[in-house]
């Protein structure tokens, strides 16, 4: 059913044309010029519009004119025109009007000319929303994509944040290698870092399905993409594995892979690692934008992790640095040859219980081989001295924890470090010294390096006394314990004492 306007002077016509078309099933206004023709078109959609030529206020041709500016192709327009004014409705075909009809109208040839027309319009319409299903496609692909690289951006963003706040490079890896396998879906997750001098590989974490803790073994197949890699340094981008001639000559078995990606670190041309990531089965195939995504993040974790291998390089200096300046004190007594190492040794197992992270327990390590630094300020007459030491002398031993503070204070790498070194013989009961802290007043840093101090102290020579052997000198922690020395952290050693000591 279509809505069809009739516009004639006449009537008759309109009259028996209504009673014609409302009979073929179609909805029928009229109007009796082209003015009052366009008031009705204003407020209703016509399908098609039948108009006399010549009608007082508005003729049909102003009308085929108003109706082609205000509505372009959308309503067909046919004209019913007496038989002298063929010539008129000839040019109105000129001006857009579909067909004409001559009046008095043949039956078959108005039902032929309102079909035709309505018809077109059906084609027409259906062309239109064939046009805006393609384009909401379009539209839905084009978000899909926004949505996606919106997505993506805010990944490497939170990446860009996350490994840029930190010089752990364990800890840079894993974030790179978690989020590159979430965001693309991978079903299996290798990254390797290379020794930059050795060229073997580092470091590798590697998830599976099977392992979703990272510490699956390299296979054969990420070996050699990562040898592939490393030579051609590029990545390597596999849609269908299967269907790779290199995997055949190259990689392997790979019968259960779909697709495939090897992305290299790079620093300068040179290879430092790189990420490798593959999907099982058929169905879930990595894209071209997964791999601009990888490369991407290849790339601005290549600057973190030369970062980060820089800043361990640095901390090896300074290790080697703090351990040439020990060795100078301790050269100056021959008695605490090692002590350092071993006070080092005995805070470690400490603060494997107490569950600190990784660079605080870094920054512990280097602060209990410092501990004694201050003792270079002290006499040598003094620190070797084998007979008793009067009041004078042990106070000028006692300087060394202020002295060694002072040291430490200026190195940006140990952060608190004065304040560690200085209270070191601070006792948990506030006799100590030199400030007479108590309790948790006291660095807990100083606290942990006073146990291992006093343990070493105990059952190693010492020019004044015998060595006591590891029970009595647990016992003798024991016995000062909650005085002397913090008494969780003396339980904490004894425990990984005599654990160590088994293992
Ligand atoms: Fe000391």
């Amino acid at each position: 059913m279509s809505n069809i306007l009739v516009v004639d002077d006449e009537m008759g016509v309109r009259e028996s044309l209504h009673v014609f078309l409302t009979s073929e099933g179609h909805t029928i206004d009229t109007a009796s010029n082209g003015r009052e023709a366009m008031n009705l078109i204003e407020n209703k959609i016509y399908d098609l519009v039948l108009t006399d030529m010549t009608m007082p206020e508005m003729d049909g041709m102003t009308l085929l004119k108003e109706i082609k500016d205000k509505l372009k192709e959308r309503t067909s327009v046919i004209i019913l025109t007496a038989d002298g004014s063929v010539q008129k409705a000839v040019s109105a075909v000129r001006e857009g009007a579909l067909d004409f009809i001559v009046k008095p109208f043949e039956i078959n040839r108005l039902r032929e000319a309102v079909d035709n027309a309505l018809q077109r319009e059906r084609k027409m319409l259906m062309a239109e929303l064939q046009r805006r299903d393609l384009e909401t496609a379009h539209l839905k692909q084009l978000n899909q994509k926004l949505d996606r690289t919106v997505f993506e951006l805010s990944i490497l963003h939170e990446i860009g944040k996350t490994i840029n706040s930190t010089l752990e490079i364990n800890k840079i890896v894993s974030i790179i290698l978690e989020m590159a396998r979430q965001t693309v879906n991978a079903d299996r997750a290798t990254l390797v870092l290379y020794h930059p001098e050795t060229r073997e590989i580092k470091l590798q974490l590697c998830y599976s399905p099977h392992d979703n803790n990272g510490s699956e073994e390299l296979n054969l197949t990420d070996r050699r993409a990562i040898q592939w890699v490393t030579l051609n340094k590029q990545p390597l981008f596999l849609e269908d594995v299967q269907k790779s001639a290199l995997f055949q000559q190259y990689l392997g078995n790979t019968e259960k892979l779909g697709s495939m990606m090897t992305v290299p670190f790079k620093r300068k041309n040179q290879v430092l690692g790189a990420i490798v990531l593959s999907t099982q089965g058929g169905q879930n195939r990595f894209a071209a934008e997964d791999l601009f995504f990888i490369t991407t993040l290849a790339n601005q974790a290549s600057i973190a992790i030369e970062n980060a291998q820089l800043y361990t390089d640095l901390q090896e200096y300074f290790a080697d640095t703090i351990r040439a300046l020990v060795a100078a004190v301790e050269a100056k007594d021959t008695y605490t040859f090692g002590h350092s190492s071993r006070v080092t040794q005995y805070s470690m197992l400490i603060a494997d219980r107490l569950e600190i992270d990784p660079v605080e327990k870094r920054r512990l390590e280097y602060l209990a081989l410092l501990h004694d630094i201050g003792k270079i300020g002290i006499d040598e007459k003094i620190l070797r001295k084998s007979s008793k030491l009067n009041s004078e002398e042990w106070d000028l031993i006692r300087n060394h924890s202020t002295i060694g503070g002072s040291i430490i204070k200026p190195i940006k790498f140990l952060p608190s470090g004065e304040t560690v070194i200085r209270h070191h013989h601070e006792r948990f009961n506030g006799s100590g010294y030199p400030d007479g802290l108590r309790g948790e007043e006291i660095p807990l840093f100083s606290r942990v390096i006073a146990v291992a101090d006093s343990f070493d102290a105990m059952t190693s020579l010492r020019p004044y006394r015998d060595t006591m052997k590891t029970d009595e000198a647990i016992l003798e922690l024991r016995r000062c314990s909650g005085e002397q020395f913090d008494p969780k952290l003396v339980d904490l050693f004894i425990n990984a004492f005599i654990e160590d000591e088994r293992s």
